[in-house]
Protein backbone atom coordinates (compact mmCIF):
# COMPACT_ATOMS: atom_id res chain seq x y z
CA UNK A 1 0.00 0.00 0.00
CA UNK A 2 0.97 3.12 -0.63
CA UNK A 3 2.80 5.61 2.63
CA UNK A 4 0.86 9.02 3.21
CA UNK A 5 2.74 11.65 4.78
CA UNK A 6 0.07 14.30 5.46
CA UNK A 7 0.37 17.63 6.66
CA UNK A 8 -2.18 19.37 9.17
CA UNK A 9 -1.40 22.82 8.75
CA UNK A 10 -4.29 23.74 11.48
CA UNK A 11 -5.33 27.27 11.41
CA UNK A 12 -2.25 28.50 10.44
CA UNK A 13 -1.58 30.28 7.28
CA UNK A 14 -2.26 33.32 5.07
CA UNK A 15 -2.37 34.17 1.43
CA UNK A 16 1.02 35.20 0.79
CA UNK A 17 2.46 32.37 3.25
CA UNK A 18 0.62 29.71 1.73
CA UNK A 19 2.29 30.96 -1.79
CA UNK A 20 5.66 30.60 -0.05
CA UNK A 21 5.40 26.84 1.15
CA UNK A 22 4.25 26.00 -1.43
CA UNK A 23 6.76 27.34 -4.40
CA UNK A 24 9.41 25.53 -2.14
CA UNK A 25 7.75 22.38 -1.85
CA UNK A 26 8.76 19.42 -4.08
CA UNK A 27 6.99 16.48 -3.78
CA UNK A 28 8.77 12.84 -3.14
CA UNK A 29 8.65 10.45 -5.20
CA UNK A 30 7.43 7.02 -3.43
CA UNK A 31 5.67 8.34 -0.26
CA UNK A 32 1.82 10.38 -1.21
CA UNK A 33 2.30 13.77 0.33
CA UNK A 34 -0.68 15.13 1.17
CA UNK A 35 -1.82 18.63 2.82
CA UNK A 36 -4.70 19.16 4.81
CA UNK A 37 -5.53 23.08 4.95
CA UNK A 38 -8.11 25.37 6.18
CA UNK A 39 -11.39 25.40 4.12
CA UNK A 40 -11.29 29.23 2.40
CA UNK A 41 -7.62 28.12 1.06
CA UNK A 42 -8.66 25.20 -0.94
CA UNK A 43 -9.70 27.25 -3.81
CA UNK A 44 -5.86 28.69 -3.42
CA UNK A 45 -4.49 25.01 -3.86
CA UNK A 46 -6.01 24.55 -6.60
CA UNK A 47 -2.96 25.45 -8.50
CA UNK A 48 -0.16 23.12 -6.31
CA UNK A 49 2.76 21.20 -6.90
CA UNK A 50 2.09 18.78 -9.58
CA UNK A 51 1.14 15.50 -7.33
CA UNK A 52 0.63 17.18 -4.33
CA UNK A 53 -2.52 15.58 -3.01
CA UNK A 54 -4.92 17.74 -1.22
CA UNK A 55 -7.39 17.59 1.72
CA UNK A 56 -9.13 19.61 4.54
CA UNK A 57 -9.24 18.72 8.20
CA UNK A 58 -12.80 18.75 9.07
CA UNK A 59 -16.24 18.19 7.38
CA UNK A 60 -19.78 18.14 8.06
CA UNK A 61 -22.12 14.88 9.01
CA UNK A 62 -25.01 16.46 7.13
CA UNK A 63 -25.20 16.47 3.37
CA UNK A 64 -26.64 19.28 2.50
CA UNK A 65 -29.53 22.14 4.27
CA UNK A 66 -29.17 24.67 7.26
CA UNK A 67 -26.59 23.83 8.67
CA UNK A 68 -25.07 27.21 8.90
CA UNK A 69 -21.24 27.51 9.57
CA UNK A 70 -20.53 23.80 8.16
CA UNK A 71 -19.26 22.21 5.26
CA UNK A 72 -19.93 19.36 3.28
CA UNK A 73 -17.90 16.09 2.17
CA UNK A 74 -19.19 17.11 -1.67
CA UNK A 75 -18.05 20.47 -1.18
CA UNK A 76 -14.32 18.90 -0.24
CA UNK A 77 -14.79 16.98 -3.04
CA UNK A 78 -15.67 19.82 -5.84
CA UNK A 79 -12.54 21.62 -4.59
CA UNK A 80 -10.56 18.32 -5.30
CA UNK A 81 -10.01 16.80 -1.66
CA UNK A 82 -8.83 13.34 -1.44
CA UNK A 83 -8.55 13.85 2.80
CA UNK A 84 -10.39 15.26 5.20
CA UNK A 85 -9.23 14.51 9.26
CA UNK A 86 -12.24 13.43 10.94
CA UNK A 87 -11.66 13.84 15.20
CA UNK A 88 -8.71 15.26 15.72
CA UNK A 89 -7.90 15.39 19.13
CA UNK A 90 -8.35 19.57 19.23
CA UNK A 91 -11.90 18.92 17.61
CA UNK A 92 -12.66 16.76 20.41
CA UNK A 93 -11.29 18.13 23.21
CA UNK A 94 -12.03 21.87 22.40
CA UNK A 95 -15.32 21.10 20.42
CA UNK A 96 -16.84 18.60 21.80
CA UNK A 97 -16.83 16.03 19.58
CA UNK A 98 -17.94 12.74 20.59
CA UNK A 99 -17.10 9.06 19.36
CA UNK A 100 -20.23 8.72 17.18
CA UNK A 101 -20.26 11.95 15.43
CA UNK A 102 -16.29 11.23 14.46
CA UNK A 103 -17.74 7.92 13.20
CA UNK A 104 -21.03 10.18 11.43
CA UNK A 105 -18.55 12.59 9.80
CA UNK A 106 -16.02 9.59 8.42
CA UNK A 107 -19.17 7.86 7.04
CA UNK A 108 -20.14 11.40 5.37
CA UNK A 109 -17.16 11.67 3.82
CA UNK A 110 -16.94 8.01 1.92
CA UNK A 111 -19.89 8.92 0.83
CA UNK A 112 -18.99 11.39 -1.08
CA UNK A 113 -16.00 9.34 -2.34
CA UNK A 114 -13.12 11.55 0.31
CA UNK A 115 -11.08 8.73 2.63
CA UNK A 116 -11.63 10.48 6.19
CA UNK A 117 -8.23 10.73 8.07
CA UNK A 118 -9.68 9.11 11.60
CA UNK A 119 -7.89 10.46 14.79
CA UNK A 120 -7.75 8.27 17.63
CA UNK A 121 -5.20 8.92 20.82
CA UNK A 122 -5.34 8.76 24.50
CA UNK A 123 -4.62 11.73 26.88
CA UNK A 124 -1.67 11.54 29.38
CA UNK A 125 -3.82 10.81 32.29
CA UNK A 126 -5.09 7.78 30.48
CA UNK A 127 -2.17 6.28 29.43
CA UNK A 128 -0.59 6.91 32.63
CA UNK A 129 -3.55 4.73 34.15
CA UNK A 130 -3.10 2.55 31.59
CA UNK A 131 -5.74 2.72 29.56
CA UNK A 132 -4.32 4.00 26.34
CA UNK A 133 -5.36 0.63 24.62
CA UNK A 134 -8.85 0.87 25.90
CA UNK A 135 -9.52 4.40 25.14
CA UNK A 136 -8.29 3.87 21.33
CA UNK A 137 -10.43 1.00 21.17
CA UNK A 138 -13.70 2.72 22.62
CA UNK A 139 -12.89 5.74 19.83
CA UNK A 140 -12.48 3.06 16.91
CA UNK A 141 -15.83 0.86 18.45
CA UNK A 142 -17.74 4.01 17.61
CA UNK A 143 -16.71 4.20 13.80
CA UNK A 144 -16.82 0.95 13.50
CA UNK A 145 -20.16 0.89 14.82
CA UNK A 146 -21.28 3.89 12.21
CA UNK A 147 -19.60 2.49 9.15
CA UNK A 148 -19.50 -1.36 9.55
CA UNK A 149 -16.98 -3.45 8.69
CA UNK A 150 -16.38 -3.13 5.11
CA UNK A 151 -16.50 0.54 4.97
CA UNK A 152 -13.98 0.80 7.94
CA UNK A 153 -11.30 -0.82 6.27
CA UNK A 154 -10.99 1.75 3.51
CA UNK A 155 -10.63 4.79 6.37
CA UNK A 156 -7.05 5.96 7.00
CA UNK A 157 -6.40 6.05 10.58
CA UNK A 158 -4.10 8.53 12.67
CA UNK A 159 -3.13 7.53 16.20
CA UNK A 160 -2.22 11.00 17.59
CA UNK A 161 -1.20 10.86 21.70
CA UNK A 162 -2.99 14.20 22.72
CA UNK A 163 0.22 14.78 25.30
CA UNK A 164 2.78 14.57 21.85
CA UNK A 165 1.05 16.68 19.79
CA UNK A 166 2.59 20.34 19.87
CA UNK A 167 4.63 19.29 22.79
CA UNK A 168 8.05 19.00 21.19
CA UNK A 169 7.42 15.28 22.86
CA UNK A 170 6.91 12.39 20.54
CA UNK A 171 5.90 9.14 21.65
CA UNK A 172 8.86 6.68 22.00
CA UNK A 173 9.43 4.06 19.21
CA UNK A 174 8.26 1.19 21.32
CA UNK A 175 5.38 3.01 22.84
CA UNK A 176 4.43 3.93 18.83
CA UNK A 177 4.90 0.37 17.97
CA UNK A 178 2.81 -1.18 20.60
CA UNK A 179 -0.15 0.73 19.66
CA UNK A 180 -0.04 0.61 16.01
CA UNK A 181 0.51 -3.31 16.81
CA UNK A 182 -3.09 -3.28 18.91
CA UNK A 183 -4.77 -0.82 16.34
CA UNK A 184 -4.09 -3.63 14.23
CA UNK A 185 -4.55 -6.66 16.42
CA UNK A 186 -8.02 -4.58 17.21
CA UNK A 187 -8.96 -4.22 13.77
CA UNK A 188 -8.53 -7.81 12.70
CA UNK A 189 -10.05 -9.37 15.71
CA UNK A 190 -13.38 -6.78 14.38
CA UNK A 191 -13.22 -9.15 11.21
CA UNK A 192 -12.21 -5.70 9.26
CA UNK A 193 -9.55 -6.54 6.37
CA UNK A 194 -6.82 -5.03 8.62
CA UNK A 195 -3.71 -4.82 6.79
CA UNK A 196 -5.76 -2.75 4.26
CA UNK A 197 -6.02 0.28 6.54
CA UNK A 198 -2.88 2.55 7.08
CA UNK A 199 -1.72 3.75 10.25
CA UNK A 200 -0.38 6.95 10.70
CA UNK A 201 1.65 8.03 13.39
CA UNK A 202 0.89 11.96 14.68
CA UNK A 203 2.63 14.42 17.80
CA UNK A 204 5.87 16.25 17.33
CA UNK A 205 7.06 14.20 14.11
CA UNK A 206 10.17 16.54 13.14
CA UNK A 207 12.82 15.04 10.32
CA UNK A 208 15.18 14.05 13.18
CA UNK A 209 12.66 11.27 14.74
CA UNK A 210 10.80 10.48 11.87
CA UNK A 211 13.26 7.86 9.96
CA UNK A 212 12.54 5.85 13.51
CA UNK A 213 9.54 5.68 13.95
CA UNK A 214 8.49 5.41 9.84
CA UNK A 215 10.78 2.06 10.45
CA UNK A 216 8.22 0.37 12.46
CA UNK A 217 6.03 -2.41 11.05
CA UNK A 218 2.81 -1.02 11.85
CA UNK A 219 3.83 2.32 10.75
CA UNK A 220 2.43 3.25 7.46
CA UNK A 221 2.98 7.17 7.18
CA UNK A 222 2.51 10.34 9.21
CA UNK A 223 -0.14 13.14 10.25
CA UNK A 224 2.57 16.27 10.77
CA UNK A 225 1.76 19.34 12.06
CA UNK A 226 3.97 22.36 13.12
CA UNK A 227 6.46 20.91 10.46
CA UNK A 228 4.47 20.53 7.95
CA UNK A 229 4.44 24.64 7.69
CA UNK A 230 8.89 24.50 7.10
CA UNK A 231 8.57 23.28 3.22
CA UNK A 232 12.23 21.91 3.80
CA UNK A 233 11.02 20.26 7.28
CA UNK A 234 7.99 18.93 5.73
CA UNK A 235 10.41 17.42 2.57
CA UNK A 236 12.77 15.71 4.86
CA UNK A 237 9.93 13.84 7.13
CA UNK A 238 8.62 13.01 3.29
CA UNK A 239 11.99 11.63 2.03
CA UNK A 240 12.38 9.67 5.34
CA UNK A 241 9.03 7.92 4.64
CA UNK A 242 10.31 7.08 1.20
CA UNK A 243 13.05 5.41 2.84
CA UNK A 244 15.39 8.05 1.62
CA UNK A 245 16.42 10.07 4.64
P1 LIG B 1 2.50 18.41 15.76
O1 LIG B 1 3.23 17.70 14.65
O2 LIG B 1 2.62 19.90 15.71
O3 LIG B 1 2.82 17.82 17.11
O4 LIG B 1 0.92 18.13 15.52
C1 LIG B 1 0.50 16.85 15.31
C2 LIG B 1 -0.92 16.89 14.87
O5 LIG B 1 -1.81 17.22 15.62
C3 LIG B 1 -1.21 16.55 13.46
O6 LIG B 1 -2.56 16.38 13.26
Amino acid sequence: MTRLVAGNWKMNGCLAANRRLLDELVVEAGVEMAVCVPFPYLAQLQERPAGLVLGAQDVSEFEAGAYTGEVSAAMLAEFGCRYVIVGHSERRALFAEDDLLVGRKAHAALAAGLTPIVCVGETLVERDEGRAMAVIGRQLGAVLEVLGRVAMARVVLAYEPVWAIGSGRSATVAQVEDVHAGIRGWLREQGVAADAVRILYGGSVKPENAAGLFALADVDGGLIGGASLVAADFMAICRAEAGGV
